[in-house]
């Protein structure tokens, strides 16, 4: 019977009350996306005829995140009856007719791969089940619910930690909370589930227990590794999950040809992509839409938040968001590209430098100690060190515009809005106010005055005036 139907809930409704946030626990992030975002994901990839989510704690925001993962989506509401048990009841009546396969889906266990899912639903289908559930074997099992077995090996029931006997606490194979059922029979089980436990809630869990008792047949799949069956409930758990979510993302992109050096310092979200021949050195957070082309390397001590790195670009100690960086262009090591900079292929951003909504063009370079905000850079253009564009008026924001090939002094303050010309130059600690015509030199003429002898007359007796005593000395030994 390969051919029929599936359906999956996935519950989303609890609260997470051990996560003690104020954000519901399935909307808690790992490897850049909501937890439920992975389980969504995971589902979609079945392609399964329904998917349904279960919400209810924070209603509005869950709901809102299963539109952004799976438009096609149905969101089904819990009522004010607690328990996994109900959150699937209530999406059985939105499946009325439903008679095929239905897999649940917890929203806090997000390192389940596809591929497992199949499996366990292959297995199903060959066995004629009645329920299939995938279970694990922990090392510490504390807090999951235990899967009990008779004397054959038989799986008798579930028991949650809870309620647990100490023989029972003791055991080792847990149910990781992902479950195949046939709809017929599940629907009818679930109407006979109480609420006489520890937390005074319908389990989902109690209707293995029915099912059996009612002479169906209930199996277990272990799952591929333990890893696949974390359920996050608290912070430890959340940051568990990441890292070993973290552990695959890294290996799969290691086997794809990008050379990481450290990866339990390197942090890849699932949403970026990296190319052969990247190198990541240590320290390296490549996060959200981030994509960087063959050859480049980024590192160490270097955060790309939606960034495009060019081919063959160097990004050193280096924080940067929504900013694209060009083919073999050079940034860092210190410096803040914040949205909106767009560096030119083979330019650079140096030591100390911070941008913003700055088009800086192919081979011009800003490397020291500068500030370019509100900008745009033509090509081949060199920007003095210690520059700042000062774009902002204390009301308004306004541009900066620098010509191709133009070459600007140190110490430079370019007061926008204001132009520089192709190939204009700028002397040493311009402060530019009014627009440079092309091929000119700006300058600023407050000159300089010396004052003969003031240190010697006005400091007597620092270093600073035997410093000068002594070269005064000197020079009329030599005039001597
Ligand atoms: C559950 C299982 C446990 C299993 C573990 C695996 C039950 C009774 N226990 O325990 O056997 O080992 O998962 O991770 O099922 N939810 C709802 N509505 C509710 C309550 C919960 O939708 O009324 C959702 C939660 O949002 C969560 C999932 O169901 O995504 C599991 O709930 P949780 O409270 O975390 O159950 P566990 O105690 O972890
Ligand atoms: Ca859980």
């Amino acid at each position: 019977m390969t051919d029929r139907s599936l359906a999956v809930i996935v519950l989303a409704a609890g609260q997470g009350t051990r996560m003690k946030s104020r954000t519901p626990k399935v909307l808690h992030h790992v490897g850049g996306r909501p937890l439920l975002g992975h389980v969504l994901d995971t589902a979609g990839a079945l392609d399964p005829q329904r998917l349904l989510v279960v919400v209810r704690h924070e209603r509005d925001l869950v709901a809102q995140a299963v539109t952004d993962a799976a438009p096609a989506a149905i969101v089904v509401d819990q009522d004010e009856i607690p328990g996994t048990g109900r959150a699937v009841q209530v999406a059985l009546a939105a499946l009325p007719g439903f008679d095929g396969d239905v897999l649940v889906l917890s929203g806090d266990v997000p390192l389940l791969e596809a591929d497992t899912l199949t499996s366990l639903i292959a297995s199903h289908r060959d066995t004629g089940a009645a329920v299939t559930l995938l279970s694990a074997v922990l090392e510490d099992a504390s807090g999951y619910g235990r899967v009990v077995r008779d004397a054959e090996g038989g799986v008798t029931r579930i028991v949650e930690q809870k309620d647990a006997s100490p023989e029972e606490a003791a055991l080792t194979e847990i149910n990781a909370g992902v479950y195949v059922f046939q709809a017929g029979p599940l629907r009818t089980h679930l109407d006979l589930v109480g609420t006489a436990n520890a937390q005074g809630e319908r389990y989902l869990t109690d209707v293995v227990a029915l099912l059996r008792d009612a002479r169906h047949r209930v199996a277990a799949a272990a799952a591929p590794s333990a890893d696949a069956a974390l359920g996050v409930n608290d912070r430890v758990q959340l940051s568990a999950a990441a890292a070993t979510l973290n552990a695959r993302t890294v290996r799969r992109w290691q086997l794809e040809g990008v050379t990481v050096l450290d990866p339990a310092t390197t942090w890849i979200d699932v949403t970026a992509t990296l190319a052969p021949d990247v190198t990541v050195l240590p320290n390296t957070h490549i996060l959200r839409a981030t994509a960087i082309a063959e050859g480049a390397t980024v590192g160490p001590d270097t955060s790309l938040v939606d960034c495009e790195v060019g081919e063959g670009a160097t990004v050193t100690r280096t924080d940067a968001t929504l900013a694209v960086i060009g083919a073999g262009a050079s940034v860092g090591p210190f410096a803040y590209l914040r949205p909106g900079t767009d560096l030119g292929a083979k330019g650079k951003i140096g030591t100390f430098v911070e941008t913003k909504n700055a088009v800086i063009g192919a081979n011009s370079k800003v490397p020291h100690l500068s500030y370019v905000g509100d900008a745009e850079v033509g090509t081949g253009a060199n920007i003095g060190a210690g520059t700042i564009v000062a774009n902002y008026d204390g009301v308004d924001k306004h541009r900066t515009q620098v010509g191709d090939a133009v070459r600007t002094g140190a110490h430079n303050v370019f007061v926008a809005p204001v132009r520089i010309g192709d190939g204009a130059y700028t002397g040493a600690g311009t402060v530019v106010r009014k627009d440079v015509p092309p091929g000119a030199l700006a300058v600023v003429t407050g000159s300089q005055r010396n004052v003969e002898g003031w240190v010697i007359a006005h400091r007597p007796g620092t270093a600073a005036a035997e410093a000068a005593e002594k070269a005064a000395h000197g020079s009329q030994e030599e005039d001597g």
